[in-house]
């Protein structure tokens, strides 16, 4: 009997621990659908998570590329959802902070993919609760601040990818406490800050991508990473030196920073190495041949910097290479024969170096050789040598000018005996600015130095023909003999008149007439300095012409030919009412990032830099396609030359200007820039003394709420700039325009909120575009507001 009983009871205990143990797990598995659909709700109901319903059992559905979730024992341990690209914010009521809480609802997740949600917000720490995580991939979304300190409490973690945000600050220090590492991968976020020492200590790292953010300065140590086989760190400003690398390199990327150093010898015991990309740095020194031949190698690019070395017909090269760029080096002697093999498809590209070859653009051989030795890589001892290679090789130069010049002088003699009398003036006469009569050396070694920046800069990626001498029958043919149709204003600074050349492009050709007299060889030097200045956001000049007094030679005028910049000034697009029609917020930010990424240039693109430019909105010229550029900045030959100071070499254009001995960046550069922010934002030009009160109230509306920052702003944008964009505007405005030196921003910093608030607004934009309704930011009615 009390056996029976015995066993019944155990039979009911077994029943009843069976029953609560079904009914736990049907507990947690009706937990969980609760939670994707929660999940599912908050995403605002994306198209990939369209299957999703309250009947579906989520551990038994068939995976997609698009969506996967993976359970074990019942507890989903992977999720992933990738969006449609191009996914825009979800709208304003979206919580960062309740969708992480209701993701940590599933504790044993081991794999986490939200990619392309519209998932915006700063990421909180809080995630790290998924304390089982090991691989992260949150790319394409708008999640923004720093990566959060909890995050170093994820032991497991093997994968962090955060690609494609908008997350900034520095990478933490602490990333060594993730022992399992293998990818860190960053790409295109708004990092800034040097490389902490202890990623040389992620032993099982293979993967690192920094690539697309503000990084700058050395990259730590990284050989002792074994196992890296993949490194791009393209699009910083990473430099000077070669990093110190492990040779498991599969992929090296350092394109496009601030490298100055030598290749490392090494380089050629890479024998995994399969893509090499080392373009638009300053590299120095000798190219090892023996890259071209490593064994794994098929992408091998290094143009842009200033490698040098000759190369030899008979070198042999590696079959497996699809693409090699040599370009833009200093590099001499025969492209090898392996290489120009061109039958597989192969790109081979080398224009702009010194070799044997005449199917792509060469240099001279002199100019590779001075070059290499200006950039000094040779050991200390040798330079005596040096400088006498370089004297003979200016020689070699100079005398190739010298014949030149004597044949052009010749030639214009006998063309201007036939068309004396096709001239208006018989007082003038054209010549060349080679071909003076009483050429000297310095006057030559100019020319060849404008020969030589003619080519394109490193700075300058303008899409610019090689800047180059006129003649004046090609002036006066664009021009249309200087027709009254083809002016197009008159200041202190010359004429301006608007012509077509040959080839169908338009120019703007600025006259100079000179009142006393000059000779040719007194602008060498003004030139010169014009023609290196060439960038994106100037408008630059094309070339020069000069026309000269037959009986003196001295210079009578003057012709600056420049880039035709179609769209008129900046400041006709922004003042409300009567022009055209005003520029959006894009626009405007768009415009201020160029317009600083133009002063930029202007203080560090050319050495000595160019400062105190007195920059004005009206001096400020939109293109075809809206991009901005500076038209006035302060070089001699653009200011005050016309009238004054022209007559006088010492005082008039030796360029008080550029001041040799500014050390650090020129403030009122910046806070000129900041009168022009403020006229993007309120929408109209400002008299110098209203800028302080502007400033002031600019400041107050900072921290005032949003409906009273609307207020205050031009009218045209109002409802369609999004509220941290416009903030972080007015904020680097304010800042900019603060008088103390020390707390203007720098140029960088400023170019960096330029870019965050392009960012969010963009990221702002499509939304509003798509889903109208249920954005970020509501449109506000205008109200009025008071500041005291
Ligand atoms: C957000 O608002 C939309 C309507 O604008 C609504 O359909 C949605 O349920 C809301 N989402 C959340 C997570 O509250
Ligand atoms: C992150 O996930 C997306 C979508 O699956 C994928 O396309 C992307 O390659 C992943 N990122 C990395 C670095 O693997
Ligand atoms: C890096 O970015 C942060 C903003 O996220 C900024 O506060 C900081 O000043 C920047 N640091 C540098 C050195 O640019
Ligand atoms: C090499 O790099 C330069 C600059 O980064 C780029 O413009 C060029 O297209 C690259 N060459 C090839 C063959 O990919
Ligand atoms: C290749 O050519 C150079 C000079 O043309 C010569 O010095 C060198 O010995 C040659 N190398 C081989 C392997 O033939």
């Amino acid at each position: 009997m009390a056996t029976r009983l015995h066993s019944s009871m155990l039979l009911v205990l077994v029943t009843i621990t069976l029953f609560i143990y079904h009914s736990e797990q049907l507990q947690s598995s009706n937990f969980q659908s609760h939670t994707l659909l929660s999940i599912q709700h908050q995403l605002h109901f994306p198209s990939v998570l369209r299957s999703w319903n309250n009947n579906i059992d989520f551990c038994n559905t068939n995976s997609k590329s698009s969506l996967t979730i993976v359970c074990y024992e019942d507890t989903i341990t992977q999720l992933n959802i990738v969006g449609e690209t191009r996914t825009p914010l979800l709208p304003k009521n979206f919580s960062i902070d309740n969708f992480v809480t209701t993701l940590v609802r599933l504790p044993s997740l081991k794999v986490l993919t939200l990619v392309s949600l519209g998932i915006w917000g700063p990421l909180p720490g809080k995630i790290a609760r998924l304390s089982s995580l090991e691989i992260v991939n949150v790319s394409s979304n708008f999640l923004y601040g720093s990566i959060p300190q909890e995050f170093s409490s994820l032991l497991h973690l093997q994968t962090l990818i955060l690609d494609d945000n908008m997350f900034a600050g520095h990478i933490p220090h602490w990333l060594d406490s993730f022992p399992a590492l293998t990818v860190l991968s960053l790409k295109s976020n708004l990092f800034n800050g040097t490389l902490p020492n202890s990623l040389g200590r992620l032993e099982n790292l293979r993967i690192l991508s920094l690539s697309h953010n503000h990084f700058y300065g050395s990259v730590p140590d990284l050989s002792h990473l074994t196992n890296l086989q993949v490194l791009e760190l393209d699009d910083n400003a990473f430099g000077p030196q070669f990093p110190r690398l492990g040779n498991k390199l599969v992929t090296l990327v350092l394109r496009n920073n601030k490298f100055r150093s030598g290749i490392p010898d090494e380089m050629s015991s890479y024998y995994q190495l399969e893509r090499f990309d080392i373009s638009s740095n300053a590299f120095v020194g000798p190219l090892q041949l023996a890259l071209l031949s490593l064994p794994s190698i098929t992408y091998l690019n290094i143009s842009r910097n200033k490698l040098s070395g000759m190369l030899f017909e008979n070198l042999s090269c590696s079959s497996g290479l699809e693409a090699v760029d040599l370009s833009s080096n200093l590099l001499t002697g025969n492209l090898p024969k392996s290489l120009s093999s061109n039958s597989n498809g192969r790109t081979v590209l080398y224009a702009n170096n010194c070799l044997e070859e005449t199917d792509q653009n060469q240099h001279a051989l002199p100019f590779c050789h001075t070059e290499a030795i200006a950039v000094g890589i040779l050991p200390e001892r040798k330079k005596h040598k040096q400088a006498s290679m370089a004297a003979i090789a200016i020689g070699i130069v100079c005398g190739t000018f010298a014949c030149v010049a004597l044949s052009m002088l010749i030639f214009f003699i006998i063309r201007r005996v036939n068309s004396e009398s096709k001239l208006k003036s018989p007082a003038t006469k054209l010549i060349s600015d080679n071909a003076t009569s009483g050429y000297t050396s310095k006057l030559l070694s100019d020319a060849r130095y404008i020969s030589q920046v003619s080519q394109p800069m490193k700075f300058g990626s303008v899409d610019l023909p090689p800047y180059r001498t006129f003649s004046l029958e090609e002036i006066e043919a664009a021009t249309n003999n200087f027709d009254t149709s083809s002016f197009m204003g008159e200041s202190s600074k010359g004429q301006m008149y608007r012509g077509q050349l040959r080839d169908g492009s338009l120019v703007a050709i600025r006259c100079l007439k000179m009142v006393k007299s000059h000779r040719t060889e007194d602008f060498m030097h003004q030139i010169e300095l014009l023609s290196k200045h060439r960038h994106r956001h100037l408008v630059s000049a094309l070339g020069h012409c000069f026309e000269c007094y037959l009986d003196d030679s001295s210079v009578s005028r003057l012709f600056l030919v420049f880039e035709y910049v179609p769209n008129g000034t900046l400041k006709s697009w922004i003042s409300d009412g009567h022009y055209r029609k005003s520029l959006s917020w894009n626009q405007r930010i768009a415009a201020a990032i160029g317009v600083a990424k133009g002063i930029h240039f202007l203080h560090t693109g050319i050495v000595p830099g160019v400062y105190s430019n007195n920059l004005k909105i009206t001096d400020v010229l939109l293109d075809q396609n809206f991009v901005a550029k500076i038209s006035s900045y302060n070089l001699p030959l653009l200011c005050n030359m016309g009238k004054v100071g022209c007559g006088n070499p010492s005082s008039g254009f030796k360029g008080p200007s550029i001041n040799k001995s500014v050390t650090h960046e020129d403030k009122s550069d910046i806070y000129e820039f900041g009168v022009i922010l403020m006229e993007f934002i309120l929408g109209r030009t400002i008299k110098p003394r209203n800028v302080d009160t502007l400033k002031d109230l600019l400041q107050a509306s900072i921290a005032a709420d949003d409906e009273a920052k609307r207020s205050i702003i031009d009218p045209s944008i109002r409802n369609t700039c999004m509220d941290q964009s416009l903030k972080t505007m007015m904020e680097i405005c304010v800042r900019c325009l603060v008088k103390e030196n020390e707390e203007n921003p720098s140029l960088e910093d400023v170019l960096w909120n330029l870019q965050f608030a392009a960012q969010v607004q963009d990221a702002w934009r499509c939304d509003s575009q798509i889903s109208s309704e249920g954005s970020p930011i509501s449109p506000l009615p205008s109200r009025p507001m008071t500041f005291h």
